[in-house]
């Protein structure tokens, strides 16, 4: 019996800031609103099957939808709770421009994490407004809501990510970083992509600085994630099943990504089954066509046992294009590679007993490994 699901919510593709790499891309001229009746009714259908339901705003820009759209949805998520026990875990991915007063109390009144896109010193690279959404940031933790960073790296800033790393420590962001993608305008201005080569070394050099850095107060999702990764575990299980999006046009997709809208999955209803959506003859014709990509680009690549083909899967779900989905397998193929080889020299560290050194993270991250002899 699977308890958890974990809904994406785009009550709009519309949006109030102009990205250079959105990977929306000219969608983001799409003017539909998803009415809050249509969200009620797919949160209901998650909680008559699931006991975890985990729900993230997204889009476009969700603030878009008004305050009093979010009143509704989270006094229905009361509702939902008395009437079938269930528990919510929300999400809410923003540009921060219009988060007020009374958004952001209603989002930490119900827990919410508030993912800002925010791209620490050099946010007006790809960006605009980079002093307000500072501002926001400050606002939320001010009223003791949980904010983290979504800092997009390109061209424009990474060089400079061991000094953005400090940026965010310095001011007690928590932060992730998410490495840009040649997805819609950045599929088109490919001005904006790093070179691999060189983003590697830089990634490794700030990976190397953190892992011993004693001074590190924050979150720093990215590098956390690394630091759990082993050569003999996957990256992710599969998200198969465990994921389904609401767009704005009121129906129903496996993702709620740009490249996914050619699966239809159906519409919620009274009477909508999550559950039959992922047995639908469209979501088994999604699985087949990324079972044969898994086959073509899996099979030869060193990385595809920890990465389980979550990388081909995903970015398929953004671009269909055979030289994108290449350079995305390529990056997340060689950042596997470097991580993995610095994991390794920690575990080593570690056997040895060499681990004075380390971070408090990393000492609880590779407290399973012991000096070589002793007890485990
Ligand atoms: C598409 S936005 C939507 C939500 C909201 N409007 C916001 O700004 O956070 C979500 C995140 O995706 C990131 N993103 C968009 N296009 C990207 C790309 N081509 N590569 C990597 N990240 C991208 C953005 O930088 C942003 O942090």
């Amino acid at each position: 019996m699977v308890h958890e699901i974990a809904l994406t919510i785009k009550p709009t593709l519309k949006c109030n800031m102009k990205c250079r790499h959105c990977f929306n891309g000219d969608d983001l001229k799409r003017v539909e609103m998803t009415g809050v009746g249509t969200v009620c009714q797919f949160i209901e259908s998650a909680c008559r099957e699931y006991s975890d339901v985990k729900v993230t705003f997204h889009g476009g820009e969700p603030t878009l939808a008004g305050n009093a759209f979010y009143r509704e949805v989270f006094a229905f998520q009361k509702q939902m709770i008395d009437k079938y026990h269930v528990r919510f875990a929300n999400n809410f991915t923003t540009n921060g421009l219009l988060l007020d007063d009374e958004l952001i109390e209603l989002l930490v009144a119900n827990q919410t994490l508030i993912n800002i896109s925010f791209d620490g010193p050099y946010h007006d690279f790809l960006r605009q407004h980079k002093e307000r959404v500072y501002e926001k940031i400050g606002q939320v933790k001010a009223k003791g809501g949980r904010v983290r960073a979504f800092c997009t790296i390109s061209k424009g800033s990474y060089e400079h990510l061991t000094e953005i790393y400090k940026w965010f420590n310095e001011r007690k962001i928590d932060f992730k970083i998410l490495p840009i993608e040649p997805r819609g305008y950045a599929a088109v201005d490919q001005e904006l992509l790093m070179d691999t080569d060189h983003f590697i070394h830089v990634l490794t050099d700030t990976y190397r600085y953190w892992i011993k850095d004693r001074s590190c107060k924050i979150r720093f999702y990215t590098f956390e994630e690394f630091a759990s990764l082993r050569r003999d575990t996957q990256f992710k299980p599969f998200w198969f099943h465990r994921e389904i999006a609401l767009n704005p046009d009121g129906k129903i997709y496996p993702f709620g990504r740009p490249n996914d809208v050619q699966f239809c999955l159906g519409e919620p209803s009274d009477d909508l089954r999550i559950s039959s959506c992922f047995t639908s003859s469209e979501y088994e014709r999604m699985l087949g066509i990324l079972e044969k990509l898994r086959g073509e680009y899996c099979t030869d690549c060193d990385s595809s046992g920890v990465c389980n083909g979550v990388c081909i899967c995903m970015s398929y779900m953004y671009v269909q294009d055979d030289a994108l989905l290449r350079y995305s397998c390529n990056q997340s193929d060689r950042i596997f590679k470097a991580v993995l080889d610095i994991n390794d020299e920690i575990i080593n560290d570690f056997r040895r007993g060499e681990t004075e050194e380390y971070s408090d993270t990393i000492k609880r991250k590779f407290g399973d490994i012991h000096k070589d002899g002793e007890e485990t």
